[in-house]
């Protein structure tokens, strides 16, 4: 593996020289860090499913630098798509879009539509715009585990298997991107994520439909039943319910073999040390932006189960839930 210490290159120099010849390199973004490959070389982008044990059915977005890009790649935008597009990228937007034959099938797991994205990340902006072909990138997690937020994440589990980790710190977001198609010409949401469906409806003046249910039918958007999972045993239960949720557990397993991940506060009977706190403020972005750090965390304490509560379902609290509601499964 390549080091960032390279002494005659930048990091970012390097990045693109690595991706360039077809290489893997992981990418900050601010949702979640991206494992990236040349998305008009297939055999680049055959590499991220091979270190990514992923079903090759699951479709990957790809990542470009402006507005005016999204037609290079795509074509028959509708109107709705370019109102989105326009507030929101950069950020944390995907549009599912008809794509241009020049899009490898490889990266649309042969479907006519490409999810498109542009990451507000300083780093990722630069990188993009010094190459002259788009990213295509999935979380930079083995499939099915917690997405990476830090370099650190992708190193611990990637780390030999990849050409460079370009750290550009923790993601501010947290969560990935909100995934919006237009199945029949209608927006619709297709997974909840860093843009709240409340932002989406406000800047297209509709109420948006929403088909985010798991399926394990690739064919709709790789929603995949259980995802995002921890390799602990992770029960979770309404907001609020936490302490009565635990007592059941807790004729079972010893105070010190639980781990909590609370939304403001912890558990009393439960050792401090075995819980975390996504917020104790209740604040849905700053929760957002410590889940997948917490689940981790949690993840490699000797606790023999992680029990969770929702947060409330509005603003970034959807997505939080959906992730939630996916790992428990
Ligand atoms: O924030 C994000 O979106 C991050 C960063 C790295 O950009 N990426 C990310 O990628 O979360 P990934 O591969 O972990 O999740 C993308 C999801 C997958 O569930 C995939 O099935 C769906 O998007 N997707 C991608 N292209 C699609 C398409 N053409 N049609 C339907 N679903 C698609
Ligand atoms: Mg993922």
């Amino acid at each position: 593996m390549l080091t960032n210490s390279n002494e005659l290159l930048s990091p970012l120099t390097l990045a693109q020289l690595l991706l360039a010849r077809g290489d893997l390199v992981a990418i900050p973004t601010e949702t979640v860090y991206g494992l990236a490959a040349n998305a008009l070389n297939a055999q680049a982008v055959a590499k991220i499913f091979e270190v990514k044990k992923r079903p090759t059915f699951d479709p990957l977005i790809v990542h470009t630098y402006s507005v005016e890009q999204l037609a290079r790649y795509a074509h028959s935008i509708p109107d709705e798509a370019y109102k989105l597009a326009e507030v929101l990228m950069p950020g944390a937007l995907t549009l599912l879009l008809p794509k241009q034959a020049h899009i490898p099938d490889i990266v649309t797991a042969g479907l006519p539509t490409v999810g498109l994205r542009i990451p507000k990340h300083p780093l990722a902006l630069e990188l993009l715009h010094g190459l002259d072909f788009p990213l295509a990138a999935p979380s930079a997690n083995p499939f099915g585990y917690i997405s990476p937020t830090t370099a650190e994440h992708v190193r611990a589990q990637l780390g030999d298997a990849i050409a460079m980790v370009l750290d550009g710190g923790a993601c501010s977001i947290g969560i990935e991107s909100t995934i919006v198609g237009f199945p029949n010409g209608e927006p619709t949401i297709l997974r909840f994520g860093g843009i709240s469906l409340e932002e989406i409806e406000s800047i297209l003046g509709m109420v948006v439909k929403t088909f985010t249910h798991s399926v394990s039918n690739p064919s709709a958007p790789g929603m995949l039943a259980s995802h995002y999972a921890p390799k602990k045993p992770f029960y979770v239960t309404t907001s609020g319910n936490l302490e009565a949720f635990s007592k059941g557990f807790l004729q079972k397993y010893a105070p010190e073999k639980i781990g909590v991940l609370a939304f403001e506060a912890g558990l009393a009977h439960i050792p401090a040390e075995n819980q975390l706190i996504l917020s104790p403020t209740a604040d849905l972005n700053e929760a957002a932006q410590q889940l997948f750090g917490a689940m981790r965390r949690l993840d490699n304490l000797p606790v023999r189960i992680i029990l969770a509560e929702f947060v409330p379902q509005n603003g970034l609290g959807r997505a939080i839930n959906d992730r939630l509601q996916r790992a428990s499964v």
